[in-house]
């Protein structure tokens, strides 16, 4: 039987659990820094001597922790990134920014259990030499961020946190920055922009990778709120022991958001790979199935910008059979184990581990216009291939949902997405406006022809009956534009 494994939701739910920190105490809060601040320069066998921030480090690479944001990158990798000789202050971010639609994890974590996030990022930075450090959290989150502040100034008067902390030496300073709400803020180097009090335009990769050239051109990390959790418990039970969670390559647990036709929409904590997508949506211990009398049609298994998987889809995998032997395996999308590796095997990701569930009642295409209009918002505007593209894909799709469309719309679209991403674009928020209408388009195609054609068909009629023309749908359509 399936079930959920909590390890940094452990507590969050439980009955008489709060976010302050006599709670957080009582629970054995902080006891893991204090592990951390406390280590001693380690003699190796090669007679070389490994720092107590080195020994963190090595830790976070032996979990095989990767990032929780969107990306899935080591986590332990991109800390051994970071130019440790520029001379430079090094700085840490931890990316709360939260805005990928269908993903609602890590404010949970915020919301519920903020010094939780506070000890994770404190032993990150001390890990990696941080003095000042930064929570930047999505402008549309007001209650997060007081708590947040609320946490910082009770870490603060206990030492946790300020000048020579526990009389360690180490002294750290963390700040909340709260952004304006916009989602191209998420990422990175964006966040960075924002961050320096400027417009979150993207910086293009290379030369400004963050772990060389980021704030004030200085080293920085950024890490998600989820993954510095897990820096907290991998330095409490080992790396070794961290990746015993999950699967090979897949370690850990994942928080997932649940969302859209289940009976039970939520977040679950699993081990990673532990679950299928079909345990997620049915098993009672998670979704809990469809609605009544409903049927499968679609999942969005990482966030909107994950490309669609259709119900019944099947894909060939590449799975270790019982002798060892690597062979391939035909599996349905249902069976897909929820992990990194699987998802970007079957052609999509788990992203930011939203999964959005859609039922038989679901008007497919104005469901990918909701989307497409939601990235035509967001675009930055810096590449022409994102800013325009975003722009015509909602304005078709806009126009297929409001009795406008076109049976040519389908081929249309997909010739735009396939124009946008590709290294055309400073950011991957080209990919992300793209796999949404290749994927809805390629695997739903009939239903945005058939949509076009009745719409040509309509208008072919009401140019024989002219008075059919002053419907309340052109009337909008005409005041849309
Ligand atoms: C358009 C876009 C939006 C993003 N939004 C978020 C976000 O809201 N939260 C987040 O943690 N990462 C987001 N990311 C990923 C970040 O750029 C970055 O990879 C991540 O914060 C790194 O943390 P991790 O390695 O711990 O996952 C986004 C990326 C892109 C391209
Ligand atoms: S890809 Fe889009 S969001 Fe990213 S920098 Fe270019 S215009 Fe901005």
């Amino acid at each position: 039987m399936p079930s959920e494994y909590k390890l940094v939701l452990k507590y969050a739910d439980q009955p008489g659990y709060t976010p302050d920190l006599e709670c957080y105490l009582r629970h054995g809060g902080y006891e893991i820094l204090k592990k951390a601040l406390a280590l001693k320069p380690k003699t190796l066998p090669d007679g070389k001597t490994q720092s107590p921030q080195e020994q963190i480090r090595q830790e976070v690479m032996t979990s095989g922790l990767r990032g929780r944001g969107g990306a899935g990158f080591s986590c332990g990798l991109k800390w051994s990134f970071v130019d440790r000789k520029s001379g430079k202050p090094i700085y840490l971010i931890c990316n709360a920014d939260e805005s990928e639609p269908g993903t609602f994890k890590d404010r949970q974590i915020i919301h519920k259990d903020p010094h939780q996030l506070l000890e994770g990022t404190i032993i990150a930075c001390f890990a990696n030499d941080v003095h000042l450090a930064y929570l930047y959290i999505r402008g549309e989150m007001p209650d997060g961020a007081k708590l947040l502040n609320k946490a910082l100034a009770e870490a603060r008067a206990k030492n946790f946190l300020g000048k020579n902390i526990l009389g360690t030496g180490y002294s750290l300073e963390i700040y909340v920055h709260r952004g304006a709400g916009a989602y191209i803020c998420g990422e990175e180097t964006g966040l960075i922009e924002s961050l320096e009090g400027k417009r979150p335009y993207p910086r293009i990769k290379p030369p400004y990778f963050p772990a060389v050239l980021g704030l004030w051109m200085c080293p920085t990390i950024v890490n998600n709120v989820e993954t510095l959790c897990n820096v907290k418990h991998i330095v409490g039970m080992g790396g070794a022991e961290y990746a015993r969670l999950g699967t090979p390559n897949n370690t850990g647990t994942r928080i997932v958001s649940l969302s859209g036709h289940v009976k039970r929409p939520g977040y679950y904590e699993i081990e990673t790979g532990k679950v299928t997508i079909g345990q997620l949506i049915n098993d009672p211990a998670f979704g809990g199935g469809l609605r009544p009398g409903r049927s499968l049609k679609a999942v969005i298994p990482g966030g909107s910008s994950a490309k669609v998987f259709k119900a019944g889809e099947k894909f060939k995998l590449k799975r270790k059979g019982p002798d060892g032997q690597v062979v391939e395996q035909e599996v349905d999308m249902l069976d897909l184990p929820y992990d990194f590796d699987s998802l970007i095997a079957a052609g999509s990701m788990s992203g930011s581990s939203a999964i959005i569930v859609m039922d038989d009642s679901t008007d497919i295409v104005a469901a990918l216009a909701n989307i497409a209009e939601f990235y035509a918002h967001e675009s930055c505007g810096q590449c022409t291939p994102c800013r325009e593209g975003s722009l015509w894909m909602s304005k078709a799709l806009h126009r297929l949902t409001h009795g406008e469309g076109r049976a040519s719309d389908a081929d249309y679209l997909v010739k735009i997405a396939d124009n946008v991403p590709g290294g055309r674009t400073i950011c991957a928020f080209g990919e992300a406006c793209s796999w949404p209408v290749q994927s809805f388009v390629g695997k739903f195609k009939d239903e945005f022809i058939a949509k076009g054609k009745a719409d040509e068909e309509r208008r072919m009629k009401e140019c024989v009956e002219p008075g059919a023309s002053k419907s309340a749908e052109r009337k909008e359509l005409a005041a849309h534009h």
